[in-house]
């Protein structure tokens, strides 16, 4: 099986890429190392890839992607992961949320159309549900998005549900929600307060610590898209969306207390108001991938805080 993964460079991409390769598939990446953050760490996480004999890596844009994979033969199956990420920079930079997340998933869409590939799993966020009643399902209507990233998800979902509709793409939309663990976006919270911990800085809350977020482990993220491939490459027509998540919320001051006692630091907390275009709770209803994927979250939040924080030291 050859899977095309587009933003391999990234966090979950690479993360994803890696667990691929071990379980003996064909990989081909797209990544353009867009400057959200530094192209050096997005090397590092191509790193086993470039040089693995079942991999191969192509630097361009998916706005290119036609072009940029003409001559890379047939695809099995795509795994689109590739956006801007981050809600609050959409808020000071709506365009290129546009330009990437929406006009990107055309022309991913429209390869998918030119080469006759037939599945699709598609990167979404649990950020589409807004200030939604908890815990967060599927069934929900999606008309209340409170920032340009969260809009731009559910236009690609609504994009998805278009192209299986005209041309019998089979497609399962993943909503991923807080993702942590090894390789994670330097601007999210956990990799950043483990960084100023750990150089004995203050760190910064936004609000009074009540938020809560439904942090995912990436080794259960990545287990779980794997499920979604094989399902979508499957002879039966599917479309689903599907929340990935750990059904298990923590106040987020509660994950700062852990990560001090996990780092054996005393606390330096500042408080600053809350930043519009955050929700403030997220929490996953997983019911539904349990039925369709067969996904079971392994990894406690405090293993996984240990795992992350063994990453952080070895890096
Ligand atoms: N990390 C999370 O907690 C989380 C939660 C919900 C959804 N998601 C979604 O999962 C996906 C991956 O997130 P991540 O945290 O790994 O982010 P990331 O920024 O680490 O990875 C995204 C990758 O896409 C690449 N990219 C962006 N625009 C591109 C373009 N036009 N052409 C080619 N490559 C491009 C970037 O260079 C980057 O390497 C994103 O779609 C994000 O919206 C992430």
């Amino acid at each position: 099986m050859k899977v095309l993964i587009t933003g391999i460079a990234g966090f979950i991409g690479s993360s994803l890429a890696d667990f691929l390769l071990d379980q003996g598939c064909e990989v081909v990446g797209i990544d353009n190392f867009d400057d959200f953050y530094p192209k050096a760490i997005k090397e590092k996480n191509l790193k086993s890839i470039v040089n693995h004999l079942n991999a191969e890596f192509i630097e361009a844009d998916i706005l290119d992607i036609s072009q940029a994979l003409a001559l890379v033969k047939q695809i099995d199956v795509v795994v689109h992961i590739a956006a801007k990420a981050g809600v609050r920079p959409s808020i000071e930079n709506p365009d290129a949320y546009i330009l990437n997340n929406i006009l990107g998933t055309q022309r991913v869409l429209d390869f998918c159309v030119q080469r006759a590939i037939k599945s699709i799993v598609f990167a979404s966020s649990s950020s589409i549900y807004g200030n939604q009643t908890l815990p967060f399902s599927e069934s929900f209507k999606l008309d209340k998005p409170i920032s340009p990233y969260a809009y731009t998800k559910i236009s690609g979902e609504l994009m998805m549900q278009t192209y299986h509709h005209l041309y019998q793409l089979n497609v399962i939309c993943l909503r991923f929600f807080t993702v942590y663990g090894p390789r994670q976006r330097p601007d999210l919270a956990i990799n950043k307060f483990i960084s100023q911990i750990t150089q004995d800085q203050p760190i910064t809350l936004f609000g009074d610590g009540t938020t809560s977020r439904d942090y995912t482990f990436i080794a259960d993220i990545v287990r779980g898209v794997f499920s979604a491939i094989n399902l979508v490459l499957s002879d039966k027509p599917i479309f689903e969306a599907i929340n990935l998540g750990s059904q298990n919320p923590i106040k987020l001051i509660d994950m700062v207390e852990e990560l001090y006692r996990a780092l054996q630091k005393k606390p330096q907390i500042e408080f600053l108001p809350m930043q519009s275009g955050d929700v403030d709770h997220t929490y996953s209803d997983i019911a539904k991938a349990k039925e369709i994927l067969g996904y079971e979250p392994q990894v406690t939040f405090s293993e996984g805080i240990a795992r992350f924080i063994a990453w952080h030291r070895s890096n």
